[in-house]
């Protein structure tokens, strides 16, 4: 459907982001040359990477998507599985909202809703605004955010220095007409030429994953997959993973949901349906649900099952992935390991698991890494002591 700008997208996997044996050939398809290499000099893997890598992609749009599926040595071996995480944060915005950012703004110009010079808007204070002003610099329009003004004016300056045009409103909940989300959408149907993307409930956002991360997913484990797993901010992502993951398996591939404290999803799907209201809170930013969204719904009767994941072993699994994999992930990504972990275990030696690494730490790196910041969430005795050395700031 989505021609524009997708073609590196909706192509297969490049042999570059393959799970490889030790040793492959390199590939010839390349759009560049390999390396010229001594012969006296035989080419490292190194090289025989490289020289499959990637051609060019057509600016920032062409650049998202088409992540590498990591393994995760450390879990992998402590579960007699293989964990592997979607590297979103590789992503050139730097997260997995990289891919709806795109696919609500392409939806809105198939649509004739954005015309060039028109204005995008929406209601985040996260990684979606992040993804959409940089969507919205690369395809020529103008970027509108509502955002709660409980907000940090850190993540207020990041948007506005991207382009966006921020306003931080006083922070009620949503079924008062001055929440956000209803401001965003009344200043769009003020304007010619203008459209509110509605993150939550377009589903435009669940089809970036049913077209591109679930695909990628099947390809780069070559259909070897038992089981997927992540949590829900718009639900887009484990909605569209799932779906995709469902259909191609022949419904094979066994999905849960991860939930942080504070979200509800995990109760509703364990009760069968009963919707809770919304009662404590999480470390984690970006998940956690107080609502089956329009794109979760027609999907959330798909999933096998669903897990709670508490703040203590998502903050653990932060400093580990750090210590043990070398990746600085956010606590949503963190989280989804701890997921993919007990999943495994669920599940027995010997099976696949994916999730995804939503984003890296950088933007959290003054709460993640403080001493105060973790005394005062209780959380600094959930480090464990070989790894405290990371927690560098006061
Ligand atoms: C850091 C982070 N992780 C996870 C998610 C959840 O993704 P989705 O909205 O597709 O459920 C988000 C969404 O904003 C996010 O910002």
């Amino acid at each position: 459907m989505f021609r524009t700008g997708l073609r590196r997208l909706t192509a297969a996997a490049p042999a570059s982001n393959a799970i490889r044996p030790a040793f492959f050939s390199a590939s010839a398809s390349s759009s560049f040359a390999a390396p010229v290499v001594a012969a006296a000099n035989p080419p490292s893997q190194h090289t025989l990477d490289v020289s499959s890598a990637l051609g060019v992609v057509d600016g920032f749009v062409g650049a998202i998507g088409n992540t590498p599926l990591v393994r995760l040595r450390h879990l992998s071996e402590q579960t007699g599985c293989e964990i592997l995480g979607k590297a979103e944060f590789a992503n050139p915005g730097g997260s997995v909202k990289d891919r709806a950012a795109l696919y609500v703004v392409l939806d809105a110009e198939e649509r004739g809703l954005l015309k060039p010079g028109g204005t995008v808007i929406e209601g985040t204070a996260g990684n979606t605004g992040i993804g959409l002003a940089h969507v919205c610099a690369a395809r020529g329009y103008k970027l509108v955010i509502y955002m709660p003004d409980t907000q940090s004016q850190g993540k207020i300056d990041l948007l506005r220095l991207l382009g966006a045009e921020v306003h931080p409103v006083p922070a009620v909940a949503f079924d008062n007409p001055m929440n956000y989300n209803h401001q965003a959408a009344r200043h769009a149907a003020r304007l010619d030429n203008a459209v509110w993307t509605n993150q939550f409930d377009n589903t435009a956002n669940r089809r970036a994953h049913i077209e591109t991360t679930g695909p990628e997913i099947w390809k780069q484990t070559a259909g070897r997959v038992d089981a997927f797993t992540c949590a829900t901010g718009t639900g887009g992502t484990l909605a569209g993973t799932t779906r995709y993951l469902k259909d191609v398996s022949g419904g094979k591939v066994q999905c849960f949901l991860a939930d942080p404290p504070g979200s509800v999803l995990h109760s509703y799907l364990s009760s069968g349906g009963k919707l809770v209201e919304r009662s404590g809170s999480s470390i984690t930013e970006g998940i956690g649900q107080g609502r089956v969204t329009d794109n979760l719904q027609p999907d959330i009767g798909l999933l096998d099952g669903s897990l709670t994941i508490a703040d203590e072993k998502s903050i653990a699994m932060v400093y580990r992935c750090l210590a043990e994999e070398g990746l600085y992930l956010g606590a949503s990504s963190a989280l989804n390991v701890v997921a993919a972990k007990e999943v495994a275990e669920k599940l027995g030696r010997g099976h696949t698991v994916v999730t995804i690494l939503c984003d890296g730490a950088y933007r959290y790196a003054d709460r993640l890494f403080s001493r105060k910041w973790l005394t005062d969430k209780k959380l600094i005795d959930a480090i464990p002591a070989e790894l405290q050395h990371h927690i560098v700031l006061p």
